[in-house]
């Protein structure tokens, strides 16, 4: 499994949402040589199919999005004004480095003498410096509608690795590794990397509708709560992959976890439970799909969602993946 290159490689790519075509591209190239089938539908999901010896289909999904920023006016001295694609919180924005598709970069400034509380700051006080010194000269640059994704540096720290989009780069390297180590599957396996999850699960819904799967398993980061002034919750990096009972979107159907479980055993992987009290995956825009599919999850542990320090343990992702091969052997018998 060579799940370190392919995490980096597909967390240094460009895909805000809505913007997802050269993540897919990469993934393309990735996943060629052991797919049955690759389509892109009209929303942009790259959905890819590996044969089983059965019926039935197992749909797989994870979300090639990362959050960003879009252009929404530009002022008459060149900053420019925008507002958040996704979950991204003001205060995790300002002092950060961005970069447009078109390779145009930039830092996050903000109304210094206007905001008396840090706690208070509001998109409508951020602006992008990208070194332009009046709106002709922005405007050469880059135009009203343009998103940008936030850059960082991949930071190897040994078990532990640290970046931008790990949420879900995360999710689709171990997607990219299940598909390489799957053989024998005992039904068809559709992995799909999906687009706009950061904006409602958007293209996971369109989807879930035309591969019309017998299950559905997503995978997505989730909080891990194992650092100072975590909030209370179960999970915690390096102690395998988890296993989603729920989060704000979903209630995974029982006969889904207990199946991942056995997997999880099966492959002789640790795992652990996860409920998560806020947040939302693909899980339910599969479970809710047509007249409702059975679904669940399977999450990485990461500390930092939504900043540009996410942190996650290699080994997890790893487990994740021979859980999921695993599971696909074994085939969901509702
Ligand atoms: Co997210
Ligand atoms: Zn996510």
């Amino acid at each position: 499994m060579d799940m370190r290159n392919t995490l980096k490689t597909l967390c240094q790519a460009y895909g805000p949402t809505g913007n997802e075509g050269s993540v897919a591209q990469v993934i393309r190239e990735m996943v060629a040589p052991v797919a049955d089938e690759m389509t892109t539908d009209a929303m942009g999901n790259l959905i890819v199919t590996k044969k089983g010896r059965g019926q039935g289909r197992l749909m797989m999904a994870a979300h090639m999005d990362e959050i960003g920023l879009m252009v929404t006016y530009v002022e008459e001295d060149g900053f420019l004004r925008i507002d958040a694609v996704g979950g991204v919180r003001p205060q995790t924005t300002a002092f950060r480095q961005i970069r447009f598709e078109n390779g145009v970069t930039g830092v996050v400034g903000y109304e210094s003498a206007k905001v008396k509380n840090f706690a208070e700051l509001t998109f409508s006080r951020l602006f992008v410096d990208i070194g332009a010194s009046s709106r002709e000269e922005a405007l050469e640059k880059v135009s009203i509608g343009d998103i940008a994704h936030f850059t960082s540096d991949y930071v190897d720290m040994g078990r532990r690795v640290c970046s931008k989009s790990m949420d879900n780069r995360a999710g689709c390297a171990v997607l990219v590794e299940m598909l390489k180590g799957l053989e024998d599957a005992a039904m068809d396996v559709v992995a799909v990397f999906t687009v706009q999850e950061e904006v409602g699960l958007r293209g996971a819904k369109t989807a879930a509708w035309s591969v019309n799967p017998d299950v559905g398993v997503a995978l997505d980061v989730t909080s891990a709560a194992d650092h100072p002034g975590a909030p209370t919750a179960a999970m915690k990096l390096g102690q395998g992959p988890c296993v989603k009972i729920k989060d704000a979107s979903v209630i995974c159907t029982p006969s889904v976890v207990a199946w991942l479980e056995q997997a999880a055993r099966d492959a002789q992987v640790p795992w652990q439970r996860e409920v998560l009290t806020a947040g939302g995956t693909d899980t339910a825009a599969m479970q809710m799909t047509g007249a409702g599919i059975p679904a669940g999850c399977i999450s990485l542990a990461t500390r930092y969602i939504h900043s540009q320090g996410e942190v996650l343990q290699i080994s997890d992702l790893e487990q994740a993946a021979l859980l999921l091969i695993q599971a696909a052997k074994t085939g969901y018998n509702s």
